[in-house]
């Protein structure tokens, strides 16, 4: 598949089926995360790939409060408080919380590049991606677990094998946003 097809049929996938994610696939997305632009090459990013199903639970568990508790819209923690299993990341096989460091200003900029080159690398590789939010506004224990003192936690990005029905939602994008000065 052409890069720029893999681009217009990426969708954010929100089910994932129970297969675990190849190590060497999580390896070969992460390289291709690093190899983004980064501003003045200074990769002032962190990211910490969390896979043990117990890790897994326990920050699912962490980013439903984080959504209750947290600036999430009243509609969505509705569902979180009404469903103790509620879970942020969709149930993905892998979490990849991306983190760029804080007194820079451009970090977020450079793990936002890498993020999409790990969401394409995914679809590539037969895999699903979604970025989830919620992975800002985790709980200060999760924070000072996954991501050095020095950084900031910007979002997650979930990663599986997409589920039959995959839960993405294609929304027609908006053309009269792209403006042409000829
Ligand atoms: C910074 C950011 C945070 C997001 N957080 C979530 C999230 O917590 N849960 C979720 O299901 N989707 C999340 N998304 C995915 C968006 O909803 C999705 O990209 C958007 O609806 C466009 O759909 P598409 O990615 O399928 O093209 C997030 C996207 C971005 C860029």
């Amino acid at each position: 598949m052409s890069i720029i097809q893999t681009m217009m049929d990426r969708r954010s996938i929100r089910a994932f089926t129970d297969k675990p994610v190849e190590k060497e696939k999580i390896e070969q997305i992460m390289k291709a995360a690093v190899h983004a632009p980064n501003a003045m090459g200074a990769q002032n990013w962190y990211f910490a790939v969390v896979t043990d199903p117990g890790l897994l639970e326990e920050l699912r568990a962490d980013l439903r409060n984080a959504i209750i508790n947290g600036p999430a819209p009243p509609h969505v923690k509705e569902i979180a408080i009404n469903n103790p299993q509620f879970n942020p990341t969709h149930g993905g096989k892998a979490l990849v919380i991306c983190a760029g460091v804080a007194a820079s200003p451009f970090s977020a900029f450079d793990v936002s590049m890498a993020a999409q080159n790990i969401c394409l690398a995914a679809k590539e590789l037969g895999l699903g991606a979604c970025p989830i939010g919620s992975v800002k506004d985790m709980g200060a224990e999760m924070k000072s677990k996954y991501v050095p003192e020095q950084y900031t936690a910007f979002f997650g990005i979930s990663i599986g094998y997409p589920a039959p029905v995959d839960g993405s939602n294609y929304k027609e994008r908006d053309m009269t946003k792209v403006v042409y000065f000829e």
